[in-house]
């Protein structure tokens, strides 16, 4: 499978990463919230088959020692095929000095642990919309 993989943000298709996002299950805004939080990420990693933009991810970070994953997806079609694994590779390899955290959605520990990340013990967050985060790992 030929894929191309492109950091940065110029010619991306938002429409497409609010539509991928809602598509997997994932918190979904207009293209245009989208588009200013990928752009004002130390990282963004946009993966294409041809023309169709198939997976994305994105990091903030101070790009010194710290740094937080965001965003990764990959259309349903395309998933199972190592393409999220490039991605999270992709985003550490840019990242290298810094520890990352995420949040990773239920049932993706694992796909998280085989990239060599582990759960914290102590890791605490603070959510605008809490309601939504129900049952999806948190705790009151
Ligand atoms: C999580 C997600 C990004 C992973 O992307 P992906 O491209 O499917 O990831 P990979 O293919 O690299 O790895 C996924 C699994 O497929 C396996 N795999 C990789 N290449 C494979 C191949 N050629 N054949 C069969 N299986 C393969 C991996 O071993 C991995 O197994 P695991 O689930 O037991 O860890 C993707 O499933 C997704 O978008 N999910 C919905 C949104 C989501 O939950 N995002 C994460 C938010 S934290």
């Amino acid at each position: 499978m030929e894929l191309e993989i492109k950091s940065g943000c110029s010619g991306v298709d938002w429409k497409t990463v609010a539509e991928t996002l809602k598509l997997v299950g994932m918190a979904y805004y207009d293209s245009d919230v989208h588009k200013r939080a990928f752009e004002a990420s130390h990282t963004s990693v946009f993966v294409y088959f041809g023309d169709q933009l198939i997976g994305f991810g994105r990091a903030i970070s101070d790009g010194v020692y710290q740094a937080a994953i965001y965003d990764v997806a990959v259309i349903p079609e395309f998933q199972k095929k190592g393409i999220g694994t490039t991605i999270i590779k992709n985003i550490l390899h840019r990242l290298s000095p810094c520890n990352v955290i995420l949040y990773a959605s239920p049932g993706k520990e694992e796909f998280y642990r085989t990239l060599g990340l582990r759960k914290m013990l102590t890791g605490m967050a603070l959510f605008k919309k809490a309601e939504e985060m129900k049952g999806k790992g948190f705790t009151e």
